[in-house]
C-alpha cells in the first residue's frame, strides 16, 4: 500500500456519514446494517434454493423490489468497501444460481427483476454507477430498473406491474424510522399479489420516546395506518415491570398478524453500542409471508447466522406471550445461538403435546408447523426433532406417508401424528424438560 493512503484515506471520510451518498463518498456502514445485509443475502439465497427444491423447474422467476435502495455501495468504519441492499441482493441471486447449478447437465436460470426505489437522487446516481461498475452493468434498465420516487406513493403502481409479472415478489423495506410504510400498504400488498413477501426494518426505537404520553403514542399508531391503542390497557402497563415496551410490542404484532399470515419479529442486534451484550436491539427485522415454508426459511435463516438475531420471548411456542413474572427471564434476550437450540428442543418437549391436546385425531406434521409457527423461534426442523424424541417417549403417535408407525427416526412434513388415545404406561419416561 501507497504509504499515503491511510492519510489520503482520511482526507477522503472527511465527508462520509451515514446514509449520504454524493459523487465524492460513499455513505458510511455500521454495524447493525452489515448484519442487515447478511440477513437478506442469506435469506434470498436460501429463498431461491427452497423455491428450486420445492418447483421442479428449469426457471425461477422472481421480482424484488427494494423500497429504500440507498447507494449501492458503502464505506465500513475500517476504510472497506462493501455493497449496499441492490447489489447484495444481485449478488445473492448469482450465488443461488451456481449453487443450483452445480453438477446439473440442464441449468437452471433465475429470471429476475430488480425494482429500486429511493426519493435521494444523489443515493440513485450512487448506485446507478455503483452497478454500472459491477458485473451487473448488462442489467441495467433491463432487469434492474431505477427510479426516483417516494415508495408509499409507488405502492399502487409496483403492485399493478407486479401482478402482470411472472413469479413472486419480495419487497425489501429498509426504512429508517417508522412510519415510511404504512400498515395499509402492507396489507394491500398482501391482498393484491400471490405469496409475496415484504422484510421490514422498523425502528423500534423511535416509539420508545412515546412510553409515556398517549396522545402522542396514539398519533404515531395512527399515522402508519394502526387503531389508537387500548387507553386503559396503556395505563395499566405502566405498573408492571417493561410493561409499556411490551404493550406496545403486543400493539404493533397484532397489526402485522392483521396484515399477513405469517410473520417473524425478531431484533436485529448490533455491535455498535448498547448495553445487552453489546447491543442496543433498537430495530426489528420484521418478515411477513404468505407462506409458512417462507417463515420457516426465514427463521433458518437467523439461526444460521447464530447470536445476531434477538428476541424477548419464550423457547417454545408461546414465544410472544407477555408474563410480567417472567419478565426477569426476558430480560435475557433469546439470541439464536447453541445454548437457545437446547432450550426450545426443551421447550417444544412441553409444549407440543400441550397444543395438541385434547385432540387425537390424525394431523399432518406440515400443519402443526402452519398452525403454531407465528409462535415460536424454533424451525419445522426442529420441531420434527421434538416430534422424533416425544415419539421415542411415546407421547406422540407418528404415522408414515406409507401407514407405518414410526418410532424415533427422521420425521417428515407429511407424517401424521397424534396424541396417544390413552396414557401411555411406557416404561421410558423422559426426564423432565
Ligand atoms: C436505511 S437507508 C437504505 C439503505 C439500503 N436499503 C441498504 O441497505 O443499502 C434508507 C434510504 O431510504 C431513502 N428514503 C427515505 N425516505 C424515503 C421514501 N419515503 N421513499 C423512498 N426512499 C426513501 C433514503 O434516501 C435512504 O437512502
Amino acid at each position: 500500500m501507497n504509504s499515503l493512503a491511510p492519510f489520503l484515506f482520511k482526507l477522503r471520510r472527511k465527508n462520509v456519514s451515514q446514509y449520504k451518498w454524493n459523487s465524492e463518498n460513499a455513505a458510511l456502514i455500521k454495524d447493525h446494517s452489515l448484519i442487515k445485509h447478511q440477513m437478506y443475502r442469506e435469506y434470498i439465497r436460501n429463498y431461491v434454493l427452497e423455491r428450486a427444491v420445492l418447483k421442479q423447474m428449469d426457471r425461477i422467476s422472481i421480482n424484488i423490489v427494494d423500497g429504500f435502495c440507498g447507494g449501492g455501495t458503502y464505506v465500513t468504519k475500517d476504510g472497506a468497501q462493501t455493497s449496499g441492499s441492490p447489489l447484495v441482493v444481485l449478488e445473492a441471486l448469482r450465488d443461488a444460481e451456481q449453487l443450483l447449478n452445480i453438477g446439473r447437465i440442464k441449468p437452471i436460470q433465475i429470471d429476475f427483476r430488480l425494482y429500486c426505489f429511493d426519493n435521494d437522487a444523489e443515493a440513485l446516481e450512487s448506485l446507478r454507477r455503483s452497478i454500472s461498475n459491477s458485473e451487473y452493468q448488462k442489467y441495467l434498465d433491463t432487469n434492474i430498473v431505477i427510479k426516483k420516487a417516494n415508495f408509499s406513493q409507488e405502492i399502487p403502481k409496483i403492485i399493478e406491474r407486479l401482478q402482470h409479472e411472472r413469479g413472486r415478489a419480495i419487497f425489501i423495506l429498509d426504512q429508517y424510522g417508522y412510519n415510511a410504510v404504512s400498515f395499509d400498504s402492507m396489507s394491500r400488498i398482501f391482498r393484491e399479489l400471490p405469496s409475496p413477501e415484504v422484510i421490514l426494518t422498523f425502528s423500534y426505537g423511535f416509539l420508545n420516546s412515546f412510553l409515556s404520553e398517549y396522545g402522542k403514542l396514539s398519533k404515531a399508531f395512527e399515522g402508519i395506518g394502526l387503531e389508537a391503542p387500548p387507553r386503559d390497557e396503556f395505563d395499566r402497563a405502566q405498573w408492571e415491570p417493561n410493561g409499556r415496551p411490551f404493550f406496545i410490542q403486543r400493539q404493533l404484532i397484532k397489526g402485522f398478524r392483521a396484515a399477513a399470515p405469517f410473520f417473524t419479529p425478531f431484533f436485529i442486534k448490533s455491535r455498535d453500542s448498547g448495553p445487552l451484550r453489546g447491543s442496543n436491539l433498537s430495530y426489528w427485522l420484521v418478515h411477513l409471508a404468505a407462506h409458512e415454508r417462507a417463515n420457516d426459511v426465514m427463521k433458518q435463516t437467523h439461526w444460521d447466522l447464530q447470536n445476531h438475531s434477538a428476541h424477548f420471548g419464550g423457547p417454545g411456542l408461546e414465544m410472544l406471550g407477555y408474563d410480567p413474572h417472567r419478565v426477569e427471564q426476558s430480560k435475557q434476550p433469546f439470541m439464536f445461538g447453541d445454548d437457545e437450540r437446547a432450550l426450545s428442543h426443551k421447550a417444544l418437549l412441553d409444549d407440543i403435546p400441550r397444543t395438541m391436546r385434547p385432540a387425537n385425531d390424525w394431523m399432518r406434521v406440515g400443519d402443526l408447523w402452519k398452525a403454531t409457527c407465528n409462535e415460536t423461534p424454533s424451525t419445522s426442523e426442529m420441531q420434527r426433532e421434538a416430534l422424533a424424541a416425544l415419539s421415542n417417549y411415546s407421547e406422540v403417535e407418528i404415522l408414515g406417508a406409507g401407514g407405518g408407525a414410526k418410532r424415533g427416526g427422521k420425521v417428515d412434513r407429511t407424517d401424521l401424528i397424534r396424541m396417544p388415545p390413552q396414557t401411555s404406561f411406557f416404561f421410558m419416561k423422559r426426564p423432565a424438560a
